[in-house]
Order: structure tokens, then C-alpha cells, then sequence
């Protein structure tokens, strides 16, 4: 195989004569100096294979100076031999030459953070003294080589985030110091191997994210080093081991597999040091081992999603430094009181920041006990179970809570007063349950709120004024209730950032006459079954971004407002059984994205128009109403008397013809780009991410900053990679902070609004509070790709797996 071309050859050639020159002035042993002579070699093959040096770090390779002060090259003092490599995050592409076996001198090699392609060549296994190898986020493919295990003194592999296919080599197993194996995030197959359970001074074993099958091999239970365990998201099957000697391990990460069986019922000693256990959304069955509560450096323990049954241990309180329970998603409890008597003991744990017990069949009244919890709760999650009683007046004590979701249980009374001290209280879920009363008037304390789901209760009475305090709300759900009264005039005006809106099947009367001008990100809004008069708000033009707009039922007469022309998002419209006269305005053709139009039993007349949703008769219903005429030929309405008949017989003359074409031609691709352009819009639009949920408007950053910051996403700042991302380190300078950043890759998970739905559910289910966020990033970066990346407070002692749970 050539390597050189001939002009490469020559340059070679010219650099050895210097070199040479250089080296016997100041060494004259002639060993040293072929080695030598080799060692630039292979880096001039190493440099002719990396293409794409935009920080122009492989032109400082070059004949003007020794290759030891050639940049990211580091070599022994004595020996002049390299000894390391570290070519990290320069947006290096091309390949890693074989020639890298020629540098037999290497202990540390780093080319993470490029855009390497190709495979991991067989020749690093010459590298005896390798320590250290990182060719972390790359796009490596093909296998990892054997030969690698002949690397006697390797320390760390790290080849997270390639495309790296085959089977872990059993030959691995054969190494003697291997502290650190991360394989996570790549297309690795097969099983893991049990040999791996012979290097007894494996630290980490990070192989989540991948596509490992079989079973997890009990020879695991022999390092007695292992601190970290990330097997997670891989399609591992059969039973959690009971091993005995797993005294050291900190993490268990094996959540998304397909883990099957009991967890063993001594887990609670044979695992003494376990800080994190994760093993939601596997096919376990069985109690939740009683020993669990023995484990008392506990701190995130997370089973949900599985088929857990039984009672909850009512000792879970022992852990007293439980910072996250999710327990959701099983079938815990036996439908009969007492179930939620382990609620009680959590009082005792005093760091508790996340308590997911929803979706299981948990029975009972919530202890008033509640009120003693941890002041740091700020994320609770009940919901969807059989829970009877009342909201405790104690949960106010919860300052700190700004996620509460209750929703879909039985639980009855009046919402507490106290609920107006949750002031950070940022989502607040209690739809379908038993609700009744009033809305309390200190929910307009919850400046913070941005979703409020009250639906499907009995509140009476009207809704609070103090409700247009809640200036952050983003969604806003009150429907199927008795609420009644008029809708106040300055409500609505308040709510710039709502984006759903729902009163429908309630008993509201007077007209919807409220300021709706400040509604302009508006996309739902349903106020349909109610008992409104009055016409249909013409403020209502001015949310642009509306998509759907119910106003069925015996509300609304006058007729239909012409602004709807300018809501060109609108794509269903149900304006049936009102009162609606006039004609339809000929606008309405021309929305879009309008697939649905219901208009059926108004008063309404005059001709229905032909084009956009009324070409379509499947979308578009008008029974009862008595004076339409026109429309297309399959709705078989009458004529309209005031059609003008077409002019016929007109002779045109060639000029005439030549700009009518033009002007079609222009006019088409005019309405081409309009189309295109509300398109990408609306695309835009679906990427929407509710910022304001995290940034309070205290600080923007932009992607320059960022970048900034965490020194170009610098491996040496990263803190880890995670299913959403990469974390890393930054320093915002100005404002003297140490942040972490998580960037999310938004390509691993297809289209951003499959992103967003992901987002959503996994809220439902997992805590996210662990972090305080400072602010959120979204914007393009500089290869023109949609960024979005979260800030947090960085957490000196947190391991990356706290960042990487913080699911939005
Ligand atoms: C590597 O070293 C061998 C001899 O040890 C030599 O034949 C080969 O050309 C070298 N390759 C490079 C790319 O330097
Ligand atoms: C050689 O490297 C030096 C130092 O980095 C650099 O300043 C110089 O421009 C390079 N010369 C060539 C010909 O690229
Ligand atoms: C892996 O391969 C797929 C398909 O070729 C590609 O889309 C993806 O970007 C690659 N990932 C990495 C990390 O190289
Ligand atoms: C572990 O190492 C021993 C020798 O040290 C060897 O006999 C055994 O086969 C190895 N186990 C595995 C699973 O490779
Ligand atoms: C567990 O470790 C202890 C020492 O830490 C050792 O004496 C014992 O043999 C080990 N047990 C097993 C089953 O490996
Ligand atoms: C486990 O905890 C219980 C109390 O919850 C205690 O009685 C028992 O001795 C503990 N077992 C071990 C092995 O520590
Ligand atoms: C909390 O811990 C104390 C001291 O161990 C114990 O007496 C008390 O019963 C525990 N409280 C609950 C509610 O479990
Ligand atoms: C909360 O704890 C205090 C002191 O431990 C106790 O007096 C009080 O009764 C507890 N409150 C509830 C509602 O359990
Ligand atoms: C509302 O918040 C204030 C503090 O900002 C507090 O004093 C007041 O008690 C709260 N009102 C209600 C009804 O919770
Ligand atoms: C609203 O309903 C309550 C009973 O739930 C009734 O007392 C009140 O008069 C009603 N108000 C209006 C304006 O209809
Ligand atoms: C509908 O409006 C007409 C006048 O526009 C009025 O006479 C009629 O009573 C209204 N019908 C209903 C059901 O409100
Ligand atoms: C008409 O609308 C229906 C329902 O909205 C849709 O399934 C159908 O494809 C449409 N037909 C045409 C020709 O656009």
C-alpha cells in the first residue's frame, strides 16, 4: 500500500537530512537517532492521513522545528521519543494511520472530539507502554482489535460515542490494569464477556447504549474494584446476579434492557456501597428486597417501568440519604389500606429531592405526615394511583416543590389554601380526580406556574382573578369542571406565553370579550360546551401561531371575525351549534394548513368558497345551515343568484396571453415560497422548546458563549456522555460560575418534535430535579445545525450520571 506520494517523499526526505543535521548537533548516539528518525516518520504518516486541520495545529508540523515541539507532541526528556499524543477536539477527519504502531514510546494518546472515520487500526497493539487511550466522539467504525490486549500496561480505553461494531474481544479479559473501559454508545453485539470478570482492577465498565445481548455474566461478582457499572440501554436478558463480592460498586446502571426475575432478596448486603441503582424499563418481577433500606449510602434508587408487586418496604425512611425514589410505573400495592404507609418514614430522609410513586395501585389517604418531608422535595409524582382522602393542608411546608402531579386518582375535598406557599411550583397536575370547591385565590401566589391541569373535577364557583398573577403559565386546562361566572377581562391579557388553553365543558356565561391581544403564542384553545353569548373575540386574529380553535355549542352569534384570515397556522376549526351569521368569509381558503372546518347548524349563508379546506368535502361540514349556495359540485348546494357568468367569447390577443402566463408563472412561484416559507415556519415552530420553563429570564447565553466557555466542548472539560448528550465543564467568566453544560444531541433522537414528545413522557416518569438549571441555549451552531444545550450549577462531587438523569 502507498502511502507517500512522491512529492510527500521528497518533503520527507528533506526533513530527515535537517532533522538529522538538528540531532547530531546536539545527540550523537546513532540508535537513538534511527528510533527517532521513526518516530517523525510514523507522525508524518499519521499526519497524512487527518485531513480537515481547521485549528491548523498539523501545519506547525513541519521542518522548521523538532518534532517533539511539533504541536499536541510530547516526548521523553531523555530518550526524545513520543511518549504523547494529544490531538483532542480539533475537528480532525480522515483516519488514524497504522503508522501509530511505529511509536512504541506512547503512553498517552488522545484524539478525542474529531471527526475521525475509519477503524481502530491492529497496529496500537504494539503500543506496549500505552497507559492511556481516548478516541472518545469520533465516527470510528469497524471492531475493536484484539491485538489491543497486548497494550500490558493500558489504564483507560475510552472509545464512547464511535460506531464501533463486532464483539467485545475476550481477549480483553486478559489485561492486568484495567482501570477504566468505556465502550458506551457505539454498535457494539454479542454478550459481555465473562472473561472481563478476570481484570480485578476494573473501575469503571461503561457499556450502556449499545446492542449487547445474553445475559450479565456472574464472573462480573469477582471485581471486587468495580466502583461504576453502566450496562444500561442494551438488550441484556435473565436475572440480576446475586454476587457476593460487589462491595466496592457506587453505580448500577442496567435500566433499558430486558432484565427479567427477582431482584435478589440480599441485594441490600451483597451491594453495600451502592449511591445509584438504576434499573427502570426491564421486565422485573417480584417485592422490592426488603435489605434494600440496608444500603444506607442510597442515594438514587429507580425502578420504574418494571413489574415490580407487593408493598413498598415501610423501612425505605432507613435511607437517609435518598435524594431520588421512583418507584412508578409498577404494580406495587394491594389495593388495600396501608400501602401508603412507607410515606410516612420518608420524613426521615432529609435530603429527598424527587419522589415518583405514580402509576401503580398504591391505595390509601395521603399521610398528613407529608408535611414533614424533606423541605428540599421538588418533584412529586402521585398520580394514577388509588389515592382517596384529601390533599394534606401540610403540603404547603413543601416550599420547595415545583413539580406536583396527582392526577388520576380519587382523591376529593378542596384544593388547600395552603397550596399559594408552593411558590416555586412550576407544574401542578390534578386532573381527573374528585376535586371539588373552589379554585383557592392564593393560586395567584404561583407566579412561577407555567402548567396547571385542574380538568375533569368538580370545581365550582368562578375562576379567580388572582389567576393573571400567573404571568408565566404556558398551559392551562380547567376543562370539564362546573366552573361559572363570567371569563374577567384583564385574565387573558395577562397570559403572554400560554400556549393551551382549555375551558371547554364548563358553565362559563357572558361574552368572551376578554383582552386575548397578548395571546400571541397561542396554538390550542378550546372553550367549546359552555354558556357563553356574544360574538367571537376579533382580538382572537392576533395569535398567529393558533392551530386549533373549538368553539362549538350554543356560544357564540355575529359573524365569523375576518381577522381569522391572518391566522395562518389554523388547522381545525369547529365553530358547530352556535348561532354564527353572515356569509363565510372567502379568506378562510386561503389558511394553509386549514384541513378541518366544521360550520354546521349556524345561520350562516351566502357562497361557500371552492378552494383550500373547501375542496375537500371529507374536511369540511356545513349541515344546517339554510342559505348556503356554490361551493364544489359534490356538496350539491344551490347556485348562488349573484355568481357572474364567465365571460365568454373574448378573443385574446398573443400580448394579452404572453402576461397572463407570466403573471401565473410569477403568482405560482410567489405562493411556492409563501408556502415554503410557512412551512419551515411551522417546522420551526414544532422544535419548540419552552425555555421559559427553565430560564426566568435572568440569563441568555448564546452559542458562541457556550463554546466559550467550555473551551470548544473541549474533551479535557467533559464531565460525561449521556443518552441526551454530552456534558462538559465550562466557566461562565463574567459572572465568576463553574457551570456544567449539557448538550443535546438532537440527531440521536430524529426529528427535534419526537424530541420534545420524548422529553414530555419521560417527565411523567423520572425526576429532574437534581440540578439546579441556570438557563437553557437553543439556537444554530456554526456548521448551521439546531443547538440546544442546558446550563446547570456545576456540581463539584456529582458524578456525570446526575447531569445525564435530568430528563427536562
Ligand atoms: C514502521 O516501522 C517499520 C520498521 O520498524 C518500517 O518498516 C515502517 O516503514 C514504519 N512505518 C512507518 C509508517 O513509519
Ligand atoms: C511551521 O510551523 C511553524 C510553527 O508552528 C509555523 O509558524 C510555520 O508557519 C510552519 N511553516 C510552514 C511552512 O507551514
Ligand atoms: C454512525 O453511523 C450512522 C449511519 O452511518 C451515522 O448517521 C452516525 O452519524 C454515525 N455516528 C457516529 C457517532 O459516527
Ligand atoms: C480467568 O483467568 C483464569 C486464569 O487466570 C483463566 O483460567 C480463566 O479461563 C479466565 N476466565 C475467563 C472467563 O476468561
Ligand atoms: C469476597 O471477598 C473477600 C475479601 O474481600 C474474600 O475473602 C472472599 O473469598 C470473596 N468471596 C468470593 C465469593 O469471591
Ligand atoms: C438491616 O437493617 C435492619 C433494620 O432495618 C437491621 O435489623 C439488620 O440488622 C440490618 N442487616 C444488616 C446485615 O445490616
Ligand atoms: C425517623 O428516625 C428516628 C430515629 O431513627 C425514628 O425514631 C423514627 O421512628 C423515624 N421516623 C419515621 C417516621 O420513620
Ligand atoms: C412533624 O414532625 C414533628 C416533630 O418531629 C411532629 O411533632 C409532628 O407531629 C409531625 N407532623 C406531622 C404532620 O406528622
Ligand atoms: C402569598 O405569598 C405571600 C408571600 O409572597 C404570603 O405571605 C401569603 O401568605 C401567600 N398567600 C397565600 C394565600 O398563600
Ligand atoms: C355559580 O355556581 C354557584 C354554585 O356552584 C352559584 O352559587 C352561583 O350563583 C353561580 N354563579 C353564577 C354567576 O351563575
Ligand atoms: C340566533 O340569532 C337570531 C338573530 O340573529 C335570533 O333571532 C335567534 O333567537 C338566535 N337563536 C338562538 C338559539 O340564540
Ligand atoms: C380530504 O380530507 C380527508 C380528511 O381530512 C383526507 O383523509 C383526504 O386525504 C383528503 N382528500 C384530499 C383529496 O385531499
Amino acid at each position: 500500500m502507498e502511502i507517500f506520494s512522491l512529492k510527500n517523499q521528497w518533503i520527507n526526505l528533506l526533513f530527515i537530512i535537517i532533522f538529522t543535521l538538528l540531532s547530531i548537533s546536539s545527540k550523537p548516539a546513532t540508535l537513538a537517532l534511527r528510533s527517532n528518525e521513526n518516530d517523525m516518520l510514523a507522525l508524518l504518516s499519521l499526519k497524512d492521513q487527518l485531513v480537515g486541520d481547521s485549528h491548523g495545529v498539523l501545519t506547525s508540523w513541519n521542518a522548521s522545528f523538532h518534532f517533539c515541539q511539533w504541536q499536541g507532541v510530547q516526548c521523553g526528556r531523555r530518550h526524545q521519543r513520543v511518549v504523547s499524543l494529544n490531538m483532542s477536539g480539533l475537528s480532525l477527519a480522515g483516519f488514524i494511520s497504522p503508522a501509530i504502531g511505529n511509536l512504541t514510546f506512547l503512553r498517552e494518546v488522545d484524539f478525542s472530539y474529531n471527526k475521525l472515520q475509519g477503524s481502530i487500526p491492529r497496529e496500537v497493539g504494539h503500543l506496549k507502554r500505552l497507559v492511556y487511550l481516548s478516541l472518545e466522539l469520533n465516527h470510528l467504525n469497524g471492531e475493536i482489535p484484539e491485538e489491543l490486549s497486548n497494550c500490558s500496561n493500558l489504564q483507560e480505553i475510552a472509545f464512547t460515542a464511535n460506531n464501533i461494531t463486532g464483539e467485545i474481544p475476550v481477549s480483553l479479559g486478559n489485561m492486568k490494569n484495567h482501570i477504566k473501559l468505556h465502550l458506551a454508545y457505539n454498535l457494539l453485539i454479542g454478550g459481555i464477556p465473562a472473561s472481563l470478570g478476570n481484570i480485578s482492577t476494573l473501575k469503571v465498565l461503561s457499556l450502556q447504549h449499545n446492542k449487547l445481548k445474553g445475559t450479565i455474566p456472574s464472573s462480573l461478582g469477582k471485581l471486587s474494584n468495580l466502583e461504576h457499572m453502566y450496562i444500561g440501554k442494551n438488550k441484556l436478558s435473565g436475572s440480576v446476579p446475586p454476587v457476593h463480592n460487589f462491595s466496592s460498586l457506587l453505580v448500577l446502571d442496567a435500566a433499558e434492557n430486558q432484565l427479567s426475575g427477582n431482584l435478589p432478596p440480599e441485594i441490600g448486603y451483597t451491594f453495600p456501597n451502592l449511591e445509584a441503582i438504576f434499573i427502570g424499563l426491564n421486565q422485573l418481577t417480584g417485592e422490592i428486597p426488603r435489605s434494600i433500606s440496608n444500603i444506607s449510602s442510597l442515594e438514587l434508587f429507580d425502578i420504574s417501568l418494571n413489574g415490580f408487586t407487593g408493598s413498598v418496604p415501610e423501612n425505605m425512611g432507613n435511607l437517609r440519604n435518598l435524594l431520588v425514589l421512583t418507584i412508578s410505573g409498577n404494580y406495587l400495592g394491594s389495593g388495600k389500606p396501608g400501602d401508603l404507609s412507607f410515606l410516612s418514614s420518608l420524613s426521615n430522609c432529609s435530603r429527598l429531592q424527587s419522589l415518583g410513586i405514580n402509576y401503580n395501585h398504591l391505595y390509601g389517604v395521603i399521610p398528613d405526615s407529608i408535611a414533614n418531608f424533606s423541605i428540599w422535595l421538588e418533584e412529586l409524582l402521585m398520580g394514577d394511583n388509588q389515592i382517596i382522602g384529601r390533599i394534606p393542608h401540610g403540603i404547603g411546608n413543601l416550599i420547595n416543590l415545583d413539580f406536583m402531579e396527582m392526577k388520576g386518582t380519587f382523591i376529593a375535598g378542596e384544593i388547600p389554601i395552603s397550596i399559594g406557599n408552593l411558590q416555586n411550583l412550576e407544574g401542578l397536575y390534578l386532573g381527573f380526580n374528585h376535586l371539588s370547591g373552589k379554585i383557592p385565590s392564593s393560586i395567584g401566589n404561583l407566579s412561577r406556574l407555567s402548567d396547571l391541569d385542574l380538568s375533569n373535577n368538580n370545581f365550582a364557583g368562578a375562576i379567580p382573578l388572582s389567576l393573571k398573577q400567573c404571568t408565566n403559565l404556558q398551559k392551562l386546562d380547567l376543562s370539564t369542571n362546573n366552573i361559572n361566572g363570567s371569563i374577567p377581562y384583564q385574565l387573558f391579557g395577562a397570559f403572554e406565553r400560554l400556549i393551551y388553553l382549555n375551558l371547554s365543558h364548563n358553565s362559563f356565561t357572558g361574552s368572551l370579550l376578554s383582552d386575548m391581544r397578548n395571546m400571541k403564542n397561542l396554538v390550542e384553545f378550546y372553550v367549546h360546551n359552555n354558556n357563553f353569548h356574544g360574538e367571537i373575540p376579533m382580538t382572537l386574529g392576533e395569535s398567529l401561531e393558533l392551530t386549533t380553535l373549538f368553539m362549538q355549542k350554543k356560544s357564540f352569534h355575529g359573524t365569523i371575525p375576518q381577522s381569522f384570515a391572518s391566522l395562518r397556522s389554523l388547522e381545525n376549526i369547529d365553530l358547530s351549534n352556535n348561532n354564527l351569521s353572515g356569509t363565510i368569509p372567502p379568506e378562510l381558503q386561503k389558511l394553509p394548513f386549514l384541513v378541518r372546518l366544521n360550520l354546521s347548524f349556524n345561520q350562516l349563508e351566502g357562497e361557500v368558497p371552492k378552494k383550500g379546506v373547501f375542496k375537500n368535502a371529507t374536511g369540511f361540514s356545513f349541515f344546517g345551515n339554510k342559505n348556503l349556495c356554490g361551493g364544489i359540485p359534490k356538496i350539491q348546494l344551490p347556485k348562488c343568484f349573484s355568481e357572474k357568468p364567465k365571460e365568454k367569447g373574448k378573443v385574446l390577443s398573443t400580448k394579452t396571453i404572453i402576461v397572463i402566463i407570466i403573471s401565473i408563472l410569477l403568482g405560482s412561484i410567489l405562493v411556492v415560497l409563501l408556502v415554503y416559507h410557512s412551512l419551515r415556519h411551522k417546522a420551526r415552530r414544532g422544535t419548540f422548546m419552552p425555555s421559559s420553563l427553565f430560564d426566568n429570564g435572568c440569563l441568555r447565553l448564546s452559542y458562541k458563549e457556550l463554546l466559550e466557555c467550555t473551551h470548544g466542548f473541549a474533551s479535557s472539560n467533559l464531565i460525561g456522555i449521556g443518552s441526551f448528550g454530552s456534558v462538559n465543564k465550562g466557566v461562565l467568566y463574567q459572572h465568576e460560575k463553574l457551570v456544567a453544560v449539557k448538550v443535546l444531541n438532537l440527531r440521536n433522537h430524529g426529528a427535534a418534535r419526537s424530541f420534545i414528545a420524548e422529553c414530555k413522557a419521560l417527565r411523567k416518569i423520572r425526576h429532574r430535579n437534581l440540578l439546579k438549571i441556570i438557563t437553557s441555549c437553543s439556537s444554530i451552531d456554526y456548521q448551521g445545525n439546531e443547538f440546544k444545550a442546558l446550563v446547570f450549577e456545576f456540581m463539584p462531587n456529582g458524578s456525570y450520571l446526575k447531569y445525564e438523569y435530568y430528563t427536562i
